[in-house]
């Protein structure tokens, strides 16, 4: 993804110095363009839980150079205690985050691919580097991969309409900035964008932290697509009027019957969307896909976030960011981070493999090799 004319991805190995982790900090987007240097477990957790980087794959990617900062930084009297203390700084990172299985995913990954090399320090410290650029490499693959798959979606449309602008709604930020590039979401509209197909984009704001407002706007911007910011509310009224033609949005994890957990607000947009015949699909790459649990809503762990994010708003004031209070000092505030849309709301699951039908049936026809599991 291009920021101001620069190839960037969301994490990287710092070019001099591959010690050092940079991300961008996105919690000033998108008024400063800001990289952080990630040098100890501390600061990756961190990172991670007050949301520097946040989105599924994002989420994933950290977590797996996570896992080489706390190699780096184990004791290596012996390969007994290094195993010990990164096993447990995993441990760590998995409890930041509850929702997005890619944190957990990545983390039990650098763990095989430590267990599986000689008892060397050294040797162990040296493929979780490597296991940690493959995890990203993957990710930015699989994105571009499902984006493909994703844009034959829109052309059809397109065509539908006699090339016609097609509208597009999103909810909250499944681009490019929640994974390591190209996004989930907004990977088929890029594609599609590219291909000169012409689109227009809906942008949810995504209360309470708006990363639809701040990142997914500021992303589309910077690739030139036009776009329009609307308040949570709004799509609805705009499905009732034609002026949606289909909904994408990401994922943060989906079982493999095709329940699919977003950030919270998705499921009324896939409702609105039933209501009014407008196709909702979902993109993720294969790594957001839990094997094991079944019924979403019963099963996929919520995250429930600090009241301070409902009660407070953001923004660019007077050239500084400030933040001020909506409501009441005293009243309470939930903040329940994300929800789920079940299967039956899902017209189809976009991944890198190709698109399928939010089913059992139709997940396994995929990824056939995790029928047993
Ligand atoms: O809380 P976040 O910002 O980490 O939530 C993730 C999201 O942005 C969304 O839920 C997104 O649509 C799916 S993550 C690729």
């Amino acid at each position: 993804m291009k920021v101001q004319d620069k190839h960037y991805r969301t994490i990287w190995l710092k070019e001099d110095d591959s010690h050092v982790v940079q991300i961008i900090d996105q919690r000033h987007l998108p008024h400063r363009f800001i990289i952080e240097d990630l040098t100890t477990v501390d600061e990756v957790a961190i990172a991670i839980e007050d949301m520097h980087v946040r989105g599924a794959g994002l989420i994933g990617a950290t977590a797996g150079y996570g896992m080489y900062i706390a190699a780096l930084n184990a004791p290596k009297s012996s390969v007994q205690e290094f195993m010990k203390n990164v096993k447990a700084d995993g441990e760590k990172f998995k409890a930041t985050r509850p929702t997005a299985v890619n944190l957990e995913w990545a983390v039990n990954r650098q763990l095989e691919a430590l267990q599986s090399v000689e008892d060397n320090v050294d040797a162990k410290i040296s493929v979780c580097r490597e296991m940690a650029n493959t995890i990203a490499d993957e990710d930015a693959d699989f994105c571009r991969r499902l984006g493909i798959h994703g844009a034959s979606i829109i052309e059809e449309i397109s065509k539908r309409k006699s090339g016609e602008v097609v509208n597009i709604l999103t909810h909250c930020n499944a681009g490019w900035l929640a994974f390591v590039d190209y996004g989930t979401a907004t990977a088929p509209i890029y594609a599609a964008f590219d291909k000169g197909i012409k689109v227009h984009v809906w942008v949810d704001e995504t209360r309470p932290r708006n990363q639809g407002a701040s990142l997914t706007a500021w992303e589309l911007g910077q690739h030139g697509i036009p776009h329009t910011v609307i308040v949570d509310n709004v799509g609805g009224h705009l499905m009732q009027h034609g002026l949606v033609d289909m909904v994408i949005t990401g994922t943060d994890r989906t079982t493999f019957t095709g329940d699919v957990a977003n950030k919270i607000g998705t499921y009324l947009k896939a409702l609105a969307a039933k209501d009014n015949g407008i196709p909702f699909y979902v993109g993720l790459p294969s790594s957001t896909f839990d094997w094991k649990i079944r019924d979403g809503v019963k099963e996929i762990p919520i995250e429930q976030r600090d009241a301070t994010e409902v009660k407070y708003i953001s923004g660019l004031h007077d050239g500084e960011i400030k933040s001020v209070l909506l409501t009441p000092e005293n009243s309470p505030a939930g903040n329940y981070a994300f929800d789920v849309t079940p299967s039956r709301l899902v017209t189809g699951l976009i991944t890198e493999r190709g698109i399928c039908e939010a089913s059992e049936e139709g997940v396994l026809g995929l990824y056939p090799e995790k029928k047993s599991k």
